[in-house]
């Protein structure tokens, strides 16, 4: 369940103001929570109060996108019997957050945001949550081939055909020829390669899948970006915000 949230942040965002804004306008009255003008911001509401402003009914946007800096050791999943899912993670961070972290908290309330694919428990950085079902099926439409780039750490040295057989499309296993790909060798020392993959699908395990093709195991991964969405460096592992309104255009562009 969520946590509650401050009545003029909640005014601010679902209004598109700025909190100076909303609290303004609750001083002045126009603002009622369940039918009663309250004037003082501080209180917190929750999800079941009902917000108006000048009468009308305040609900947030429409959707809400979030990214997530999904570390390791957390599923991708909205609910699991036995591992924390991001989805923990996205929970525990919203509202109270959100009065610390300005533009970019978020208040989750009664939203069923769902993650937009999936990155396997080992698995970190860059995940998209989001309620928007339509954008979600957009990036993951496998018609639509969205670019999701990754940091692989692989244990083994990347033969020197590698690049070319992933932009030919490798076969993996007996199970399907992958789609053309980039892999970018980033550095290769003691029996350690750092690279880059650019893939425009998005099977299960699929780097992992392809690495061993060209006899490599990777040992660390990392998405870094999808689409043009890339992953905000500065938001550390298990750390969840909203997007910017640029980051959505950018998205749906
Ligand atoms: N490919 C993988 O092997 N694992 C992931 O989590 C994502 C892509």
């Amino acid at each position: 369940m969520a946590k509650d949230i401050r009545l003029d942040k909640y005014v601010a965002e679902s209004a598109g103001i700025t909190r100076k804004d909303a609290k303004a306008a609750l001083s002045k009255g126009r603002v009622r929570v369940n039918g009663q003008v309250v004037k003082n911001g501080d209180g917190k509401i929750s999800d079941t109060d009902e917000v108006t402003l000048d009468g009308k009914s305040l609900s947030a946007e429409e959707f809400l996108y979030l990214m997530l800096h999904k570390p390791a050791g957390v599923v991708s999943a909205t609910e699991d019997g036995r591992d924390k899912t991001v989805l923990d993670l996205v929970r525990e961070q919203s509202a109270e957050a959100a009065d610390e972290a300005g533009e970019t908290g978020y208040f989750l309330g009664k939203r069923e945001v769902f993650p937009v694919g999936r990155l396997d428990k080992d698995t970190e950085g860059l995940l998209l949550l989001t309620d928007d079902g339509e954008l979600a099926h957009q990036l993951l439409s496998p018609k639509k081939h969205v670019d999701k780039v990754y940091f692989a750490r692989l244990s083994g040295e990347v033969p020197a055909d590698a690049a070319e057989r992933f932009a030919e499309g490798i076969q993996v296993g007996q199970d399907y020829k992958a789609l053309p790909a980039e892999l970018e060798v980033l550095s290769v020392q003691d029996g350690v390669s750092e690279v880059h993959i650019t893939l425009r699908e998005g099977k299960f395990h699929q780097v992992k899948r392809m690495c061993h093709e060209i006899g490599c195991e990777v040992t660390y991964l990392k998405r870094i970006s999808m689409g043009n969405l890339v992953l905000d460096e500065v938001l550390l592992p298990g750390k969840c915000r909203k997007l910017t309104a640029e980051e959505i255009a950018l998205l749906k562009a």
